[in-house]
């Protein structure tokens, strides 16, 4: 990855969300199916997933970091990197014409024992926002958790301050505040 370090300050806000929070009902356009699935995605997906998850370049981060595009392999990469670290991602996306609109991810620990999940990616390619999409889909993120792993308790996650949308989304999914954490870098 190429990083260009420059002088920036961020503040990112990290939320909690308990497992027993009220979701709201997802509105779902007709056309546009849900899918889950844990750890690779079906390969019949892939290439769509990849692009959308290349949207995530939209999301504001300190100093106009250079991310570079991200590709099939590097996707497959992560998936084999997570599972055997026995972190598997769960994924859920919005499905259109078999292209993949909407993502959203969990790093649900395989072992049981009320923990912590951390939240992954969230995107939803330029052309579908502004369609309730991603906060579909994080819907039925949150649900199938709760569903599948009664033991999990907490679900966190850390937003750029600037990124109005995604803390929109969070609030409305009844995630809370709990910190802000502020990080600066200076040219010596
Ligand atoms: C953030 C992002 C995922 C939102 O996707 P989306 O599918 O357009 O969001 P939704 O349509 O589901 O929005 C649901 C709610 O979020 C809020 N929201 C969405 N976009 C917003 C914006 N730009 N500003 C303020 N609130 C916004 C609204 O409350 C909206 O509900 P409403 O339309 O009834 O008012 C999308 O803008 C994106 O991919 N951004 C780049 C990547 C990124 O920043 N990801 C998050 C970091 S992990």
């Amino acid at each position: 990855m190429r990083v260009r370090w420059a002088p920036w300050t961020t503040s990112d806000t990290t939320c909690r969300w308990s497992s027993t929070a009220v979701l709201p009902e997802p509105t779902l356009r007709p056309g546009v199916d849900l899918r889950s699935w844990v750890g690779a995605a079906p390969d019949e997906l892939v290439e769509s997933l990849v692009r959308a998850r290349n949207a995530m370049a939209d999301a504001p981060v300190p100093g106009g970091l250079d991310m570079p595009a991200w590709t099939v392999d590097e996707q497959r990469r992560d998936e084999e990197r997570l599972i055997a670290r026995a972190m598997p991602l769960h994924v859920t996306v919005a499905v259109e014409d078999g292209e993949v609109l909407a993502l959203t991810g969990l790093r649900v620990p395989d072992a049981a024992g009320g923990r912590l999940v951390h939240t992954d990616d969230t995107t939803t390619v330029p052309a579908a926002r502004g369609r309730g999409l991603a906060l579909a889909v994080k819907i039925e993120s949150l649900r199938r958790l709760r569903a599948e792993r009664p033991d999990v308790e907490r679900v966190g996650t850390k937003n750029a301050e600037q990124n109005e949308a995604i803390l929109a989304i969070n609030r409305k999914l009844g995630f809370v505040p709990v910190l802000t954490l502020t990080a600066s870098v200076v040219t010596l």
